[in-house]
């Protein structure tokens, strides 16, 4: 049974608190016009969420005919990706933040609510610190300490554990399919950053992050419980 109002409210980072899911995008692509493999903004969209090495072997999958790599070559590849997108995210300033959502989390503080980050970057304190924004958070999930990335639900139940609340009195906030998958799987409300196509799986879907507000989060979720 859902509970009648929110504890806690857990973000994603990339491509909900600022716009790092285009860096990845351009790091990605980078990489894979070296390795000759064909790579868009389209297929770009399955590896919102997804682990850095799953997101490797996803584009490398493509290859025709797919090439084969030692874990070294694998994890070199990685790393040389990372390196292009530690280049991009240099010139991150509290100005990257997306619109709506400084003032959002003043709300949901506010409110007496916890804020919580679910993010599958190993790179996310770093973002975190360029944004400004690492003293708004009562929780922050490390990367590295998860086993099973989205949509596997242990992200955010590992949050919802840091945070003290119950999943059912829990929301997250997403823009990957992956991600709205795992906030469902850990019994949790889940709201979409994103087109109707992509987000058809969330409980309340908006087009860009300038749309979202505290009330619209809430006014959801209560009708949500009430079904
Ligand atoms: C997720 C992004 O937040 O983090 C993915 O949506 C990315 O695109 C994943 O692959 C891992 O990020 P990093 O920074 O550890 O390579
Ligand atoms: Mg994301």
């Amino acid at each position: 049974m859902a509970a009648s109002h929110i504890q806690a409210v857990i973000f994603d980072l990339d491509g909900v608190i600022t716009d790092t899911a285009e860096y990845h995008y351009l790091a990605w692509k980078k990489l894979a016009d070296e390795l000759n493999i064909p790579f868009n903004r389209n297929f770009n969209e399955a590896l919102k969420g997804v682990s850095r090495m799953d997101s490797l072997k996803k584009i490398i999958s493509r290859a025709q005919p797919a090439p084969s790599f030692s874990e070294d070559e694998l994890n070199r590849l990685a790393d040389r990706k990372n390196e292009y997108y530690k280049e991009y995210i240099q010139q991150i300033t509290p100005d990257d933040l997306l619109p709506g959502i400084t003032d959002l989390m003043k709300e949901i503080k506010q409110k007496g609510i916890k804020i919580g980050l679910a993010s599958a970057s190993k790179n996310a304190m770093v973002v975190l610190e360029k944004l400004g924004i690492t003293s708004f958070f009562d929780g922050i999930v490390d990367a590295a300490t998860i086993e099973h990335g989205k949509p596997d639900p242990e992200i955010f139940l590992a949050a919802a554990r840091q945070l003290h609340a119950e999943s059912a009195s829990c929301v997250g906030i997403e823009d990957a399919e992956a991600g709205i998958q795992a906030i469902k799987a850990a019994g949790m409300f889940a709201v979409g950053i994103g087109t109707a196509d992509k987000m058809k799986e969330a409980g309340l879907r908006v087009e860009g992050t300038q749309k979202l507000s505290f009330i619209k989060i809430e006014s959801a979720y209560l009708l949500k419980n009430k079904e």
